[in-house]
């Protein structure tokens, strides 16, 4: 059990390419893309993974054609209140790490409405990265600790975490990324400071429970060291 990490965030990528690959239009990709976001968080509940983290959308994914970045809210829309009633029937708590505000005001309320209903949830903690960026992410928590005027002396990792959108949420074990990309592109900058790091070719609506199973075993052999030495060396 305690080779499986308790913190999976993944970078979803590769839904456009997935979609062009068949001759369809991207949305159809985003589409699938967030089926399979249900069904992987489906295995991992089984699994018992504790906190699973999902980068839906970027700061940065703004400068995409508008009809696109419409349609992947639309999609997102059209599917909460299914997920948020599944939710609730596992026992998982909904998390949102970004900046709400600037989204579509009746998504913005659903994500709200599923934060505040799931609350109290304890089987599994998703996170919904919508919206996020890793330094804004930075920006914001430098911004309240000024605002609050929070002594420089007092700011120390333990402190600043708790200004984060992840306040209380461990950092993550493992970070998965689709779609043969090998970058952050912006995601969990200051969280991933210690993640073991799984890159696959896999497109993401293609990425299914066994490929979850190879990121896994991958994650089982590493070697985790924290800067340290191992016991034998
Ligand atoms: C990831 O898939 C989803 C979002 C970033 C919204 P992409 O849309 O980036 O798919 P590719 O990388 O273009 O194939
Ligand atoms: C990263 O995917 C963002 C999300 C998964 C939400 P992108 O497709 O936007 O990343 P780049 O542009 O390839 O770095
Ligand atoms: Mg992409």
């Amino acid at each position: 059990m305690d080779t499986l990490p308790r913190h999976i965030a993944i970078i979803i990528d590769g839904n456009g390419r997935w979609a062009r690959k068949r001759g369809l239009p991207r949305l159809f990709g985003h589409r699938e893309g967030v089926i399979n976001a249900h069904r992987t968080v489906e295995a991992l509940f089984d699994y018992g993974i504790k906190y699973v983290t999902l980068y839906i959308f970027s700061t940065e994914n703004w400068s995409r054609p508008k009809e696109e970045v419409k349609g992947v809210f639309r999609i997102l829309l059209g599917r909460i209140d299914e997920e948020v009633r599944f939710a609730q029937r596992k026992g998982i708590r909904v998390c949102h790490l970004g900046k709400l505000d600037a989204l579509p005001l009746e998504l913005r309320n659903k994500i709200s409405h599923a934060v505040e209903l799931t609350k109290d949830n304890k089987a599994m903690t998703v996170n919904l990265a919508i919206n996020y960026g890793g330094r804004d992410e930075i920006i914001q928590a430098a911004r309240r600790l000024t605002h609050e005027g929070v002594p420089a002396g007092n700011i120390d990792e333990a402190l600043f975490s708790q200004y984060l959108y992840t306040a209380g949420i461990p950092d993550p074990d493992l970070i998965i990324r689709t779609g043969g990309e090998m970058r952050l592109s912006n995601f969990l900058l200051w969280q991933a400071a210690y993640a073991e790091f799984y890159f696959t070719p896999v497109l993401w609506p293609d990425f299914t429970r066994d490929e979850m199973d190879k990121a896994l075993m991958a994650y089982k052999g590493r070697q985790r060291r924290f800067g340290s030495l191992i016991p034998s060396d």
